[in-house]
């Protein structure tokens, strides 16, 4: 009997298949009511005693060896099932977890960026922290403009002259110091005002100062850069309207409008139900502009126009909370994955 034994487990220790048939065989031949195992036990009732010790423990030890080849196999096959049933293909090489995505800022200035770039603007860069003639003096801003108050600019503690930018017409200033008419540029960045944290304001965001600088610029020309842009930017049948307004630096001065993206003109909750919604300031370049810049006014005149990236996103995503962009929440940030 005990070699018997022996040759079951001998046996169970090789077989290997996963098959279902041969998986059910198994369980038939061993493990059942009337399988081998039960067989023996019945058997080793009428050993004699003195080899009960000897044989009980090898019959022992085929069940557990039994059972658990059995138990492992059936989850073996079972897996091997289920990578089948998904379609898997195990050859794959492995997944490697979520892409990260464009923030809609970036995609929003990117768009702003190629719009541009079709009509020549080349794109320009200047410095987050400037000086005071860059920033103020060169624009036109007299000693008292309330824009040079603590309030509203941060000023560095130790040194007065130097500030964090608050708007982006600061590069125009340097783009037309070091380079001679004719100029045409977009200049994206960012910027810094002394504002209190909310849904709708922060102490930083995002501007696009535009310049264009040549013979014989005229404010006809401004409408209709500014128009392109607009229905390029939003849709075909976008429509704009300009405001006069005013700017140190410029002369004269607007806001535009363009017909509300959102009820296209109806009247809505994003228009304030008038239809239209402000998204940019413009104007001629102030010849005192270009004489600080040391561009001769009598032969030279120019546009100039800033947009917030934030409200052209809020415009085009209708992301209420300005906060939302610099809070790094993924929930947010995923919902532009798709957004090429
Ligand atoms: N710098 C202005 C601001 O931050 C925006 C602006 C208005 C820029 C008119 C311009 C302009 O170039 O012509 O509010």
């Amino acid at each position: 009997m005990e070699r018997t034994i022996t040759q079951y487990i001998a046996e169970i220790e090789t077989f290997s298949s996963l098959t279902d048939t041969d998986l059910e065989q198994f369980r038939l031949t061993y493990l059942t009511k009337n399988g081998i195992i039960n067989q023996l036990f019945d058997e080793f009732k009428t050993i004699p005693s003195e080899k009960k010790k000897i044989v009980g423990q090898l019959l022992n030890q085929l069940k557990i060896s039994a059972n658990e080849k059995y138990e492992l196999l059936k989850k073996l096959s079972e897996q091997t099932q289920s990578y089948s049933d998904n379609n898997s293909d195990l050859s794959l090489t492995a997944n490697y977890g979520n892409f990260g995505s464009r923030h809609p800022m970036s995609l929003v200035r990117n768009e702003i960026i190629q719009i541009f770039s079709r009509i020549g603007f080349t794109i320009e860069e200047g410095p987050e922290i400037e000086d005071d003639w860059h920033i103020f003096t060169a624009l036109n801003f007299q000693e008292d403009h309330p824009a040079r108050d603590m309030q509203d600019t941060f000023f560095i503690e130790q040194q007065p002259d130097i500030a964090l930018r608050t708007h982006t017409s600061s590069v125009q200033v340097r783009l037309m110091q070091n380079n001679k008419p004719p100029l045409r540029a977009i200049m994206p960045g960012r910027v810094y005002r002394n504002e209190a944290i909310s849904a709708r304001a922060h102490c930083f965001f995002h501007q696009i100062e535009g310049l264009y600088i040549d013979k014989n610029v005229s404010f006809a020309d401004l409408k209709q850069t500014l128009l392109y842009f607009s229905k390029e930017m939003f849709c075909a049948d976008t429509q704009i309207r300009l405001r006069p307004s005013y700017f140190p630096f410029t002369e004269p001065s607007a806001e535009m409008d363009i017909s509300c993206t959102i009820c296209g003109g109806k009247g809505c909750n994003m228009c304030k139900k008038t239809g239209w919604v402000e998204i940019l300031g413009c104007g001629m370049v102030d010849p005192n502009v270009l004489e600080n810049c040391r561009i001769d006014s009598s032969v030279y005149s120019g546009f100039a126009f800033g947009m917030g990236i934030e409200r052209i996103t809020n415009l085009k995503y209708s992301v209420k909370d300005l906060r939302l962009f610099s809070e790094n929440d993924t929930r947010f940030l995923k919902q532009f994955q798709n957004v090429l």
